[in-house]
């Protein structure tokens, strides 16, 4: 049964990411790479994480300033957090091509932005007012703007996707007031005690042990750091094997459970696809990445070698996310990848040669085809199954299984 359960949530991850990969995506980074005359911009939304947003996000409008007109966006006025807002200014929630704007109907419209929707925004301020004029010259004008605040003029359309993302060019920034306004930094997190006080006492001990991991993932943390750690029972299930790593394996792997982004849970839930890990970043020429995908409510975790899921959340914050997941994370970096599919060996005489002499062939032998997980064990327990019943929430399981019917229903039909 454990097998059986095994099999259908590795049919149900595939499933799920064929469908997201169907849908293109685009890349603000790349479009305004392609004219240096928005580097400047360019590079700010990269540093206050908004170029990520604006991918993930459909029917959009994005309002960049050639570098000579960025004012005091340039020239380190403003923190990072109050940039972010001021930027989010800039990105209406809404599409505007260039033939929708000059046929505004009574000239005259208001639109939300980013900055609106963040909840940053109290009242009416984050809408941006699009005017536009007799002669046919068209303005923008944050809601809050002082009354002394001359209007941004339109001046080109930059790149449009119909209907999906429109940037165009405006003369200088919005003037928002309250965009403007100081952030507040972030109350200052100490990660080990966020680790400790809910499921995951274990990792945070293994991050404390290993100074340079965890100053690599502190570091990270104010910047966007979503960091799926696995529950205690999950550690204590894996410990045998990463103690038999080396110092560099055994960073990579504390490592690969670190996304340098933050994911909301909103956000995991509703798209699929790889994340790239610290591991990505600090291990020259290896991949460190797995696939994040969804089904109905859960959200599932594959390396190829084992999956997990995402049993709770422990903090969900921009720029910090924290989720409880119910295995130790295996990258296929460092250990075999599992055959999905691949038929069971015949209990007896194993034809599959492992790779080394086991000490004990008793368990090997008697052990479920899933050896990878299996033979390692020292008494011939999965170790990976361990984990599952002492973590896994009985609902998620059920989710799974419910998933799996229907994708078993579909594959049936089709056949
Ligand atoms: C977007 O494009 C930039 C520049 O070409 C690249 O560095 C970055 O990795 C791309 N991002 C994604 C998510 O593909
Ligand atoms: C924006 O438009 C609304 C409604 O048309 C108007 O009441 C408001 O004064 C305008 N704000 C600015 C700053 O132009
Ligand atoms: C973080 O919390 C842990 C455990 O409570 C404590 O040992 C450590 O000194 C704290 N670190 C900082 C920088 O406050
Ligand atoms: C962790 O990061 C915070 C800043 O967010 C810093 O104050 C603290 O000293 C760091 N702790 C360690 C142990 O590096
Ligand atoms: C640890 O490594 C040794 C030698 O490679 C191997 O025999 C043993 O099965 C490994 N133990 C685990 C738990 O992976």
């Amino acid at each position: 049964m454990e097998l059986l359960l095994r099999r259908l949530a590795v049919v149900v991850a595939v499933v799920a990411l064929t469908a997201a990969t169907a849908a293109e995506g685009y890349n603000i980074t790349k479009i305004l790479g392609d004219h240096p005359e928005y580097s400047q911009f360019n590079k700010l939304l990269t540093e206050t994480r908004l170029a990520g947003d604006i991918n993930r996000r459909r029917t959009i409008t994005v309002l960049v300033v050639a570098n000579g007109d960025m004012g005091a966006l340039s020239g380190g006025h403003y923190t990072l957090p109050t940039l972010r807002h001021i930027l989010e200014m800039h990105i209406l929630v809404d599409y505007y091509g260039a033939k929708k704007l000059h046929q505004l109907a009574r000239g005259d419209t208001a639109s939300s932005s980013m900055f609106q929707e963040s909840g940053s925004a109290p009242g009416t301020t984050g809408y941006v007012n699009i005017t536009q004029h007799r002669g046919g010259r068209v303005s923008f004008t944050a809601e809050d703007a002082a009354d002394s605040a001359t209007p941004s003029s339109f001046v080109k359309s930059v790149k449009e996707i119909p209907y999906d993302l429109a940037v165009l060019q405006i003369s200088k920034p919005l003037s928002s007031p309250e965009a403007e306004a100081p952030v507040a930094p972030p109350a200052p997190v100490n990660l080990t005690e966020l680790l400790s006080k809910k499921y995951c006492k274990n990792f945070a001990g293994l991050l404390a042990s290993n100074a340079d991991v965890y100053s690599n993932i502190n570091a990270t943390k104010d910047n966007g750091l979503t960091l799926f750690c696995p529950v205690d029972a999950a550690v204590d299930a894996f410990m045998p094997k990463y103690k038999n790593l080396t110092a560099k394996g055994k960073a990579a792997i504390l490592l690969y459970h670190a996304v340098p982004d933050y994911y909301s849970l909103q956000l995991l839930k509703s798209n699929s696809g790889k994340v790239s890990t610290l591991a990505t970043a600090s291990v020259a020429k290896k991949d460190y990445s797995y696939d994040v995908s969804n089904d109905r409510d859960s959200v599932l975790l594959d390396t190829k070698v084992n999956s997990a899921s995402v049993t709770a959340t422990v903090k969900d914050a921009d720029p910090l996310a924290v989720y409880a997941i119910s295995k130790f994370l295996q990258p296929k970096e460092l250990f075999k990848v599992t055959e999905d599919l691949a038929p069971a060996p015949a209990p007896e005489g194993p034809k599959k040669k492992t790779k080394k002499k086991k000490p004990s062939t008793t368990s090997a032998a008697a052990a479920p085809s899933d050896d990878s997980s299996a033979a390692d064990s020292p008494d011939g327990t999965p170790a990976d199954d361990v984990a599952d019943k002492a973590a896994a929430a009985p609902s998620v399981l059920a989710r799974w299984v419910t998933a799996a019917a229907t994708v078993a229903a579909a594959l049936a039909l089709a056949a």
